[in-house]
């Protein structure tokens, strides 16, 4: 198969409408990373996303709408549903209630649930409009590698699977959203974005984050969220991450590092720009300010493909406090580096 890469416009629009009615799959961008979409109604077309991820099939699909008006057909719209709906989308959110019986089991993964989400990003609701159907989309990389950000990410992972990449640029936040379950109750974070705890919590009265967002699923463990179960966002050099004050992680870092050179590995340092003095005679990637965790989001999925191109062997990494995006940004860190920290 050949694949396609457009600028996003009307006509790519029509194209990427063609091939969802055909029972085909596109790449497109949202606000956080790149979709790879298929008609949520589609029972055979979903299969074609979880091929060409080679995505196991346990791992639900969520569904993307371009209006609000487009969900009550699709859940069943609970309380704490209506709430985050009316608060945050559209935007960088995905909210899990109760899924009617025109969602496929093939996208739902079996599950009585179902994740609605509603992109912010011009292009994804432009697109969306334009092809009058609910698309179902998990990111648009090959499964076990970091969520795409370009769309030169989604032709490294996808060229030759699928025949479509609409193009829109980078991705503005770089994460993926925040998954909150919203199907019994009060709501519950099962994995962290741009719209954090503290926003949530402003608009509900409380909000709970499952636990195993900093940590890994202990054995035998029942994920909340299926895709939690899966090595996420991992890079192929070992990757290790550093707690303490920021002298003694430097310190720490260097050591290490050294050790790695000596040992005729490749390794490289990733750290926030306020530190990057203290490597400064050894390489190291910046993830931007750690005062800004909003700049680490954009960067972080880049600077991990870039650690497998340049054949880094061994990352070592700084911490961040995990108030606000600093939560997100530091999941997604934890799992790239199987949670494997250094205290210094
Ligand atoms: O920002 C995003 O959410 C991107 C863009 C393309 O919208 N999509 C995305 O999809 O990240 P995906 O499939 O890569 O991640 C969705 C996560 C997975 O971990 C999945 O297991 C979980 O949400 N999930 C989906 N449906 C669920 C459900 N009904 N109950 C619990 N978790 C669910
Ligand atoms: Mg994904």
């Amino acid at each position: 198969m050949i694949t396609k890469c457009m600028q996003c416009s009307e006509e790519a629009y029509e194209i990427a409408t063609d091939l969802f009615s055909k029972g085909e799959i596109a790449a497109f961008p949202t606000e956080t990373v790149y979709g790879l979409g298929a008609s949520a109604y589609n029972a055979a077309a979903a299969g074609k996303i979880f091929d060409a991820k080679g995505r196991p099939h346990d791992n639900p699909l969520i569904v993307h709408v371009a209006e609000k008006s487009m969900i009550p057909e699709l859940v069943d719209i609970t309380e704490t549903g209506k709430a985050l709906i009316d608060a945050f989308m559209p935007g960088p959110i995905t909210v899990i209630m109760p899924r009617k019986s025109v969602i496929p089991d093939e996208v739902t993964a079996g599950l009585d649930t179902v994740g609605i989400r509603m992109p912010i990003n011009a292009f994804a609701h432009r697109m969306l409009e334009v092809c009058k159907l609910p698309i179902a989309a998990p990111s648009a990389n090959r499964s076990g590698r970091p969520s795409p950000t370009t769309a030169l990410h989604v032709l490294e992972d996808m060229d030759g699977r699928i025949p479509l990449i609409l193009d829109g640029g980078p991705c503005e936040v770089g994460l993926e959203s925040t998954v909150v379950d919203a199907a019994n109750g009060e709501p519950m974070i099962l994995r962290p974005g741009a719209v954090t705890k503290e926003m949530i919590e402003k608009v509900c009265g409380v909000c709970r984050v499952t636990d195993s967002v900093l940590r890994p699923l202990r054995q035998g463990e029942k994920a909340l969220s299926p895709g939690m179960r899966y090595r996420h966002y991992a890079p192929k050099g070992e990757m290790h991450l550093y707690e303490g004050d920021a002298n003694n992680v430097a310190e720490g870092i260097c050591i290490a590092y050294d050790s790695a050179l000596a040992a005729s590995l490749s390794p490289c340092i990733l750290c926030f720009s306020e530190h990057s003095e203290m490597y400064s005679s050894r390489r190291f990637v910046s993830l931007g300010r750690l005062s800004n965790p909003e700049e680490a989001a954009s960067r972080l999925f880049t600077v991990l493909r870039d650690m497998d191109r340049l054949e880094i062997d061994c990352i070592f990494c700084e911490m961040l406090p995990t108030d606000g995006m600093g939560l997100a940004v530091m999941n997604r860190l934890g799992r790239a580096a199987s949670f494997q920290i250094v205290k210094v």
